[in-house]
């Protein structure tokens, strides 16, 4: 099942190699704390490999857009149908300025959000410091909306889930024996120069992705398998999920992405999927 957003790192395609990671659909609960645009989740969920779901990312307005979908489809297309088609790009400007004035949750927020993410430059999400959305018009000739049958596929996919607004470290820890969490989080960087935060307005850096390494190979000591996508970098390999400390590398993909900002120039880059546990306590450095 295709997601209703464009995420700017979703994992669509990699679902599979990530499925295998986990070697078993998913006997407790399956936590996926960046949830970006829910590519993984959905994916699995129609695989048949998830009963029970939390499902969790740091930016409001995109959790806001999750709820909406899940909780009140019939007003979210509705809305969706009241926004513009053939006018769209005179309309750009006018429908980013609403979203900005708010409401920052329910089905017009969520309807504008999906407008704009398909509407926008490269279905990129970005605030600027007083938190007002600032992507300019995209180069499209024509826009393309999810259509009704996609939305409601995705709100029934949703409807047993918990979907919270949360720091993916409250959300690791509820993981216990049995259960299964996937994490996504903004990448290290390819290069010093290519640094991408534009999901939300906290940064991702290497503290932080040294503080997810720690808490991922607590929940793997709890009984957890983790699951984690990363740039396929030495830092990432050695430092952050070494083998040593419990990490295996057990694929690296190499994906296409638009790297750079402009819409033209998608490279392949190497990832690595890494995964660890459950672990016994000598099994830890
Ligand atoms: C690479 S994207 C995830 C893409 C997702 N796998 C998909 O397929 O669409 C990373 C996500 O992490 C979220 N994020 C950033 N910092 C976070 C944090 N400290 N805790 C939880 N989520 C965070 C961002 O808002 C963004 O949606």
């Amino acid at each position: 099942m295709r997601p209703i957003l464009k995420w700017a790192g979703g994992k669509a395609k990699l679902a599979g190699q990530i499925a295998d990671a986990f070697h078993e659909p998913c006997g407790g609960t399956y936590f996926e704390p960046f949830l970006g645009s829910g590519a993984v989740y959905l994916a699995l969920k129609e695989r048949g490999h998830i009963a029970s779901a939390v499902l969790a990312d740091a930016n409001p307005k995109l959790v806001e857009v999750h709820l909406a979908v899940r909780d009140a489809v019939d007003d979210v297309l509705a809305e969706i149908e009241a926004l513009p088609k053939e006018d769209w790009r005179e309309r750009y400007y006018d429908i980013r300025e609403l979203y900005n004035l708010g409401p920052c949750s329910g089905p017009r927020h969520a309807a504008r959000f999906i407008w704009l993410n398909r509407a926008g430059f490269n279905g990129l999400y970005r605030e600027n410091r007083s938190g007002r959305f600032n992507v300019p018009i995209g180069r499209y000739t024509r826009l393309s909306i999810p259509d009704e049958a996609r939305i409601r596929a995705v709100s029934e996919a949703l409807a047993s889930a918990e979907v919270i607004c949360a720091d993916f470290e409250s959300v690791i820890d509820r993981a216990r024996e049995g259960d299964q969490v996937y994490c996504d989080p903004p990448y290290v960087p390819l290069s010093p120069t290519a640094r991408f935060t534009g999901y939300c307005s906290l940064p991702f850096d290497l503290p932080e992705q040294k503080r997810l390494a720690r808490i991922a190979q607590k929940a793997a000591l709890r009984g957890a398998r983790v699951v984690l996508s990363n740039h396929d970098l030495p830092v990432v390999r050695n430092e952050l999920y070494p083998t040593a400390r419990g990490f295996e590398h057990v694929a690296r993909p190499r994906v296409a992405r638009a790297i750079s900002r402009a819409a033209r120039s998608r490279q392949r880059v190497a990832e690595v999927i890494a995964a660890i546990g459950p672990l016994a306590d000598d099994e830890a450095a």
